[in-house]
């Protein structure tokens, strides 16, 4: 039985990062599965959603953040980006690059919900 081990993604090199978030698959790099899946993504998710104004939402294992970096450049929505990972959270701080992102722990996460 394969056993999930959390390690694989405290990776410090962002392309490796993004190269373990989306996978190569046949013929198609994980650079095009980038551009090609993260609009299709929000997309399904604006329409599940409709995500509209200051929402805030919550992007549990957000790892570098790709889909709150496409939703906060598309709409006036406030991302938590979680993850387990320190080495993600780090990224997503930089690779969203914005006032509308934090990156947290689960455990603060936690913490703050647990507390109110
Ligand atoms: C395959 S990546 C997906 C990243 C992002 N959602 C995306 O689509 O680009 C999975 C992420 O979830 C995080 N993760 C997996 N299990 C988790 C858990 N139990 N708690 C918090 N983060 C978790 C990993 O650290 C990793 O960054």
């Amino acid at each position: 039985m394969a056993t999930y081990n959390p390690d694989v993604f405290e990776l410090h090199d962002l392309e490796h990062a993004k190269s373990i978030i989306l996978t190569d698959e046949a013929q198609v790099s994980t650079h095009e599965r980038w551009i090609s899946e993260t609009p299709y993504l929000l997309a399904q998710l604006q329409q599940w959603c409709q995500i509209e104004g200051a929402a805030q939402v919550l992007d549990f294992g957000c790892g570098i953040g790709r889909v709150s970096k496409a939703l906060i450049e598309q709409s006036s929505a406030f991302a938590w980006g979680v993850d387990g990972s320190q080495a993600m959270r780090a990224h997503a701080v930089s690779h969203v690059n914005s006032a509308r992102f934090a990156a947290l722990s689960p455990q603060l996460l936690d913490a703050a919900t647990l507390a109110g």
